[in-house]
């Protein structure tokens, strides 16, 4: 950000992405790189963690659970969303991979999620800013997982006006609906920065966890949680 200059506010888009037209856009796109590459990262931050059980937050079409039951077939996962229309595509996807033993998907707010017993690591991307009170987010997440398990959480990064937001959207998603456009456009204005992220990781106690910003519109969070 240049000198002198203002950081653009933040600009709330609505929470839940229930319109089915809206989903259905969302499933088909192609996230395979940012995806695989949540997965890759994962992968290589935590390469103990063979086994157990990861909760993923905000999981949408299922796509980074299936990506991430194919890579650890010693792990079952869960995903939730508040989606019934995600949720419905997510449970297709999964079918289809023929992963419906490992991963179960629940169509319910992350705020008001609970696990009968604790997860062993939990994963979100791209969710958090769709939420009001990132707070609840953080909460979450400290609450679903046993104490020293591991943390993944990618999401995007506000820029600092609305012209570098849109130049984000006319590099990365040119040739994308423009359904897709529209939500990518408003969720970079919906997103939290770096500075933002790390003030809510210290208001729950959560500075041991590490963000790093790989590129030029997307934050990572990653480490243990205790
Ligand atoms: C941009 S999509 C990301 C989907 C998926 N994580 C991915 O990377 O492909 C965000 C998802 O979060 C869901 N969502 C928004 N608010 C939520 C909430 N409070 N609880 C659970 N899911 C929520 C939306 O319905 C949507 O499916």
């Amino acid at each position: 950000m240049g000198e002198g200059s203002i950081m653009m506010e933040r600009l709330l888009e609505p929470e839940v992405m229930d319109d089915p037209e809206q989903a259905l856009a969302y499933a088909r796109a192609d996230f395979e790189e940012e995806n695989q590459g949540f997965v890759d990262r994962f992968m290589d931050s935590y390469p103990d963690l063979t086994e157990g059980h990861v909760v993923d937050l905000g999981c949408g079409p299922a796509d980074i659970p299936i990506r991430l039951a194919r890579a650890l077939p010693g792990c079952r996962v869960t995903g939730v969303d508040a989606s019934a229309s995600m949720i419905r595509l997510g449970e297709e996807a999964v079918r289809a991979a023929g992963l419906a033993e490992r991963i179960t998907l629940m169509c319910q707010r992350v705020q008001a999620f609970s696990l009968p017993e604790a997860a062993d690591a939990a994963i979100s991307n791209s969710l958090l800013h769709h939420l009001s009170n990132p707070l609840q987010f953080w909460y979450a997440i400290k609450k679903l997982v046993k104490p020293g398990s591991y943390v993944l959480v990618m999401d995007l990064l506000r820029p600092e006006s609305p012209e570098a937001a849109q130049a984000i959207v006319d590099q990365y998603a040119a040739k994308e609906p423009a359904i897709l456009r529209r939500d990518f456009y408003n969720s970079l204005l919906a997103a939290f920065t770096e500075d933002e992220v790390a003030a809510q990781l210290a208001e729950l106690n959560l500075s041991r966890l590490l963000i790093d910003v790989p590129d030029d519109r997307h934050w990572i969070v990653g480490g243990r949680v205790y």
